[in-house]
Formats: structure tokens, C-alpha cells, sequence
């Protein structure tokens, strides 16, 4: 707690007295801050975690976008509030830890309800907004142009190859009557990936993980946080996550009185259905086969992984 007190003490010169732990994501840990004036809510990616690297990458070009479209755009009041350091930097780090601090949202995370109309009224001008800009903006977007690369298709291919000697028997049990539909499933993801690099796509701001969880109701907003995945990317990046909802067709409707002509292209949609799915199944893998997990994490897992390879038979 002290080091949390520290960090805001150090980079940000803020004074907090109160420090509380919140359910922080797969990836990183999180704490609400509080002085009698203001709250804050830090997210800890620790150093010893293998996803932060990755996870942290590109936070120095991603989040100034974010404070740019808070000044530009109408998505100011609708997307998680970035605060810099006292040298003005995006994040800062100690050994233990990278930071990101960001405004405190008082409100409730969606999570498993459904949208309401009002709410899926404001998702659909949110997503309109977010999608008419695009590498216009006046800062670098090069980091994060979707190239449909799905880096890590040849180690889950290679994984597949061996046989049931190079598994833990009950990963084997799990996942050898699925192997040929991965397979295909890899196969056809390669073709998309290919199609799609040679095809001259659309390109808009996408924030490329749209799920409840990621949305809070505060007050009368409704506001999209979580904006690790932003990307310059065709707008089905986003629309994946929306097309089997119920009120996908109202979301079109509001979306075309902007993007009029839209029409949802069927190949890009399908690449990151594919993708997504394939991407957590090696997740999965990759936490039973490499991970040093206890038992009942394990089950878990195992259990998630069931589920994901269950989907693919629905393909
Ligand atoms: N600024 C904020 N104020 C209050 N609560 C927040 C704020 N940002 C996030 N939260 C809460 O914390 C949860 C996790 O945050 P977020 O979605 O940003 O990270 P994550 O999904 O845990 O990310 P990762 O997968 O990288 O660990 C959210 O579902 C939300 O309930
Ligand atoms: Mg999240």
C-alpha cells in the first residue's frame, strides 16, 4: 500500500490517503486512489507477469490518442480520462511494476447485464465517433496499423503437430478430437489473412475488445474504457463484437446516418471471429502446457478451454 502511496507521491505528486485493491483484469492489478479531493484508478502491470511486455508496448503511442480525442472528438465524457506524470509522460515504472493512473469512474461496469436501449443507443455514437477518424489525426497511428498478421499461428500449428506423448494426457484428452477442425480453422485464417493484406480496406480508429466489461455506466454516460487494443483497423474489428447482438440492426442504423454506404465486409468479419477464437484456445493451451498453475487454476482453465473448442464445432 505504501508503495502504491509512493508512486503517486513520486510521479504524479499527488497525496492520497486511502488505497483500495480492485478486481483487476487477467493481466494486471488495480487500485482505487482517493484524497478527501479526487479519486484515481491505477493499473499495475507487474514486471515478473510474461504478457506485460506486450501488454505494455504500446501505451506511449496509444494513450495520446486517447487524450487527443477527449480535446477533439465527441467522446469526451465517454472514454476512461488518462492522467500524465509530473514530467508529462503516459506511464511510469519502478522495478516491480509499469503505472498507467486514470481518472476515477464512479459508476458500474456493465459486465453480464444487457445493454438498455438508452445504452445501446449511446454504444452505437460512441463507435460512430470513434470510427470517422482514422490516420487523419495529427498524431502517429504507424505503431498500431492492423497489418493481419496472427503471429501466433506457426507456434499453435507446431503445437497441434505433436502427438500425444509431447501433451499432459488429460490437454491431450481435452483437445485431440478437435485437432483437425483447428487445423482447418488455421488454414482458412491464413487465407483470410492473405486475402485481406492485399485488399485496400477502410481503415478507423477501432477499439478491438468491446464487451460489457469494458463498458460502465456512470451518472447518465456510458462510457468505453480498456483501450490497450486501439488500432487502425477496418471497422469490423469492432463490429465482430456486435454483429450476433440483438440490436445489432438499430446499432447499423445509427452508425450509417454517418457512415452512410456502409456495408459490412463478410471476409474481414469472418478473419477476426477466426482470430479471436483461435487466439484464446492457444491462450488456454499455452497456460496448461507452459504456466506453473495450481490445481484448482487449472481446472479452470480447462474448463474455458472446453468451452472455446465446443464454439469451433458451431464453425
Ligand atoms: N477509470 C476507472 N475507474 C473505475 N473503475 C475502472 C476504471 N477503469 C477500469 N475500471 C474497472 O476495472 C475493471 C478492469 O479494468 P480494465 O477493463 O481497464 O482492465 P482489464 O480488463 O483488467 O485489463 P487487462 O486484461 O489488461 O488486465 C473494469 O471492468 C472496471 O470495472
Ligand atoms: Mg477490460
Amino acid at each position: 500500500m505504501n508503495q502504491v502511496k509512493s508512486i503517486l507521491k513520486d510521479f504524479y505528486d499527488i497525496e492520497i490517503n486511502v488505497v483500495s485493491p480492485q478486481q483487476g483484469g487477467w493481466a494486471s492489478l488495480a487500485y482505487k486512489v482517493s484524497n478527501k479531493n479526487q479519486s484515481y484508478f491505477l493499473k499495475v502491470y507487474e514486471k515478473s507477469r510474461a504478457s506485460t511486455p506486450k501488454l505494455t508496448a504500446l501505451i506511449d503511442q496509444y494513450v495520446p490518442i486517447l487524450v487527443w480525442l477527449i480535446k477533439n472528438s465527441n467522446l469526451k465524457g465517454k472514454i476512461s480520462v488518462p492522467m500524465m506524470t509530473s514530467e508529462r509522460k503516459y506511464k511510469c515504472e519502478d522495478e516491480y511494476g509499469i503505472y498507467l493512473l486514470y481518472e476515477y469512474i464512479e459508476g458500474e461496469t456493465i459486465g453480464d447485464r444487457d445493454l438498455t436501449e438508452n445504452q445501446v443507443y449511446q454504444l452505437s455514437k460512441i463507435i460512430t465517433e470513434l470510427h470517422s477518424y482514422s490516420d487523419n489525426i495529427p498524431i502517429g497511428t504507424d505503431a498500431f496499423i492492423e497489418d493481419f498478421e496472427v503471429p501466433f499461428l506457426p507456434m499453435l500449428r507446431q503445437t497441434l503437430q505433436k502427438g500425444r506423448n509431447d501433451f499432459p494426457s488429460e490437454v491431450w484428452e481435452l483437445i485431440h478430437s478437435y485437432i483437425l477442425q483447428l487445423n482447418d480453422l488455421i488454414y482458412t485464417l491464413e487465407e483470410h489473412s492473405q486475402n485481406l493484406k492485399n485488399s485496400k480496406l477502410r481503415m478507423a480508429l477501432c477499439h478491438t475488445d468491446l464487451h460489457n466489461w469494458n463498458l460502465m455506466q456512470s451518472g447518465q454516460e456510458l462510457i468505453l474504457i480498456d483501450w490497450e487494443g486501439l488500432k487502425l483497423a477496418p471497422p469490423e474489428a469492432d463490429l465482430m463484437f456486435l454483429d450476433d447482438k440483438p440490436y445489432f440492426n438499430e446499432f447499423l442504423r445509427i452508425y450509417r446516418k454517418t457512415h452512410q454506404n456502409f456495408s459490412i465486409n463478410p471476409e474481414a468479419m469472418t478473419f477476426y471471429k477466426g482470430k479471436r477464437r483461435l487466439e484464446d484456445i492457444w491462450e488456454f493451451m499455452e497456460q496448461l502446457l507452459y504456466d506453473k498453475q495450481g490445481e484448482q487454476e487449472r481446472v479452470i482453465t480447462m474448463n474455458y478451454l472446453q468451452e472455446e473448442l465446443n464454439e469451433i464445432n458451431k464453425w
